[in-house]
């Protein structure tokens, strides 16, 4: 068959070596997708937790298509800006570029620690796809960390501590520390507003269970003492985030790479802010 939407012959999925991760080979974004390439995405995407395509060339339009695959659309984050009409509602844009005195999108060029997105709200979205429109020639690089792995290495005494308890996932601060738009800026984590999930959740797709962690600052959790939620906080990010559960992302224009938000954290590099950097992203509504 010649017809451009057999396309699952000619996928490869190409695994990175390292606990989380795998190139998707012989894909093109743009292109019609059968349902057998589509169930084929998600099966590898459900494995490696993140999948990475390159050399792609995508307008919005596509980008959204092909995020459908995955998903529902998300509408984006609260507080950004979304000025382009229709399009603007479901692609997120992430960069430092500045026009005409205004931010094109958020992020900027700073560092952003180690998330997950939109965990902030009651249904987070289930994964994102961020797809690099221009890029650095060095910096920005982003880290993922597999959350499986995170909970099932917990010390015994750990994970039966961590699978009674939830954690407040604080929506005032974007994964840079900035205040987002409408927020006060309160600085006790007890009284920050945010979504309540438990600290241990089981993948709906897997059946397997994963760590849950939202971000770092101003993340609280509930019933424990200030000083005692801090402590666990930080030896939760601390073994989640450990290299020997991670792998980074070095991107070129043209890369799309897809996570999933219930078993992955991720994080950026910061770079220099002379350079360009435009990614748009897609998310996945929760369920
Ligand atoms: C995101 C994000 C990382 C990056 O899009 O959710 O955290 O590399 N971006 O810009
Ligand atoms: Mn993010």
């Amino acid at each position: 068959m010649t017809d451009r939407t057999d396309s699952t012959s000619k996928i490869r999925i190409l695994p990175t070596g390292e606990t989380i991760g795998a190139d998707v080979i012989g894909l093109d974004m743009a292109a019609p997708l059968d349902e057998a390439a589509r169930q084929l995405l998600r099966r590898a995407w459900m494995q490696h937790l993140v999948l990475r395509f390159r050399g792609q060339s995508a307008t919005d339009e596509q980008l959204m298509a092909f995020s459908r695959t995955f998903g529902t659309l998300d509408r984006v984050p609260v507080g950004t800006s979304n000025d382009r009409d229709g399009i603007g509602d479901y692609v997120t844009v992430i960069s430092n570029v500045v026009e005409n005195g205004k931010p094109i999108g958020g992020l900027g060029n700073l560092e952003s620690k180690w998330h997950t997105d939109m965990s902030y709200n009651e249904l987070p979205p289930t994964g994102s796809l961020l797809y690099a429109l221009e890029v650095p020639p060095v910096g920005g690089d982003t880290g993922f960390c597999n959350m499986y792995l995170a909970f099932e290495t917990l010390p015994a005494n750990l994970k039966r501590q961590v699978e009674g308890l939830t954690c407040k996932h604080d929506a005032a601060h974007t994964s840079v520390g900035g205040l987002r738009r409408g927020f006060e800026d309160v600085t006790d984590p007890r009284e920050t507003p945010g979504a309540v999930h438990p600290l241990v959740r089981t993948h709906p797709v897997t059946g397997r269970r994963a760590l849950f962690l939202g971000r770092r600052l101003f993340a609280y959790i509930p019933g424990l003492s200030l000083e005692d939620s801090d402590a666990l906080l930080d030896e939760l990010f601390d073994h989640a985030t450990q290299d020997r559960f991670c792998w980074y992302q070095q991107w070129q224009a043209g890369d799309a790479v897809l996570w999933d938000n219930r078993c992955v954290m991720h994080r950026r590099d910061g770079f220099d802010n002379a350079a360009r950097r435009v990614m748009h992203r897609t998310q996945f509504a929760g369920e």
